[in-house]
């Protein structure tokens, strides 16, 4: 098989309108800024309208993509969507954003795989393009957890937000995937788990409904100690791969799930807070938005250069973790 390159040609994000503060999680639940702030490094998070489903955030993050990459939406060839908080349960919601981008017969999956969606859709989304199946490829993290948490639950309601973030990933000379590991073990689901969604169990009786049993159910302590050592792990292995060390790293860009978490990884991997992007304290935890959101902004900040290595890391439901080495490329010819 002839490996061509891949690159991301254009990036972009959205977040919805409202905003949630600390300051109203304060009037809504016994809890304070200062655990929040200390706790997890958030201070305010965006929240999607209720008639703003999660394809039209994915499509709003799409658009600014591809005006990025100076595409028209008739150019992509592909379309996935890493969501575990879809429009419906089917169709997909690539489907859906396909159909309002005007790109109607183009194919369109999603990926569920939580919080890691971004790192696992750009391992496939990379595979797809290296291996000359489709020219471009739009990969879109998009989601809409607040839908999903049970506000009188002080432990899960204050950490979600919702956004959405899109690359644009085109065949290129030169290639800017360097290496990638994933890993994922279901064997304990009820450490990070939305009950009475699916078809595990029996439809939710009034009893569950009232108790909320339907919303997000986290172990958090024991999702933290997941985190980073997978984090740690998982880097250590793509970067084998792509032939580097970390301190070659000139960024980190890690899944924004909880300040500390973030700050534990990259104190083990010797990275200084400037090489690391950090926007939880804007976002909370944007599920499989997080990182595309945190790779817009810092490319909007002109923080990015030509050859730079970076490291993509998240977790998330499964439980599921990985990490994508990547270099980046901002014309497609100076990825040397
Ligand atoms: N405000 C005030 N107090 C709180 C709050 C709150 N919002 N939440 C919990 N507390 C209290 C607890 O009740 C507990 O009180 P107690 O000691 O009297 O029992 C105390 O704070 C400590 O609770 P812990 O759960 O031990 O707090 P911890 O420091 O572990 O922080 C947190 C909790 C923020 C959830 C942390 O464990 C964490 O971030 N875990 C990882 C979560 C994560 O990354 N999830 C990924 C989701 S990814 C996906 O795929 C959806």
């Amino acid at each position: 098989m002839n490996i061509t390159g891949v690159r991301i040609a254009g990036v972009g994000h959205f977040v919805p309108e409202q905003v949630l503060t600390n300051a109203d999680l304060e009037r809504l639940l016994d809890t304070s800024d200062d655990w929040i702030m200390s706790r997890t490094g958030m201070k305010e998070r965006h929240v999607a309208r209720l008639d703003e489903p999660t394809s039209d955030i994915a499509l709003a993050a799409a658009k600014n993509a591809l005006a990025q990459a100076h595409l028209e939406p008739r150019d992509v060839n592909c379309i996935i969507v890493a969501t575990v908080t879809p429009d419906y349960a089917f169709p997909a919601t690539a489907c859906v954003v396909g159909s309002k981008l005007g790109i109607a017969g183009v194919p369109a999956f999603d990926m569920e795989i939580g919080c890691s969606g971004f790192i696992y859709g750009l391992t496939v989304a990379a595979s797809l393009v290296r291996a000359g199946i489709f020219k471009r490829v739009l990969l879109i993290g998009a989601e809409e957890l607040t839908r999903l948490v049970n506000y009188s639950d002080r432990s899960t309601a204050v950490l979600f937000g919702d956004g959405a973030g899109a690359v644009v990933l085109e065949a290129t000379e030169h290639d800017s995937y360097l290496g990638a590991e994933l890993g994922a073990d279901g064997s304990a689901p009820e450490n990070l788990y939305l009950p009475f969604s699916g078809t595990a169990q029996p439809p939710p009786t009034a009893e569950d409904l009232a108790a909320k049993r339907n919303t997000i159910q986290m172990n958090g302590r024991e999702v933290f100690r997941f985190a980073v050592t997978k984090m740690i792990e998982a880097t250590h292995v793509a970067l084998a791969q792509a032939g580097v060390t970390p301190s070659d790293v000139r960024w980190l860009i890690p899944h924004q799930a909880n300040r500390r978490i973030i700050d534990a990884a990259a104190k083990q991997l010797n990275m200084p807070s400037d090489r690391v992007i950090v926007n939880i304290d804007r976002y909370g935890n944007t599920s499989a938005a997080s990182i595309p959101i945190a790779l817009s902004e810092a490319v909007a900040e002109g923080k990015l250069k030509d050859g730079d290595v970076i490291l993509f890391v998240g977790f998330g439901a499964g439980l599921s973790w990985g990490a994508v080495a990547w270099r980046w490329s901002a014309n497609g010819h100076a990825a040397a």
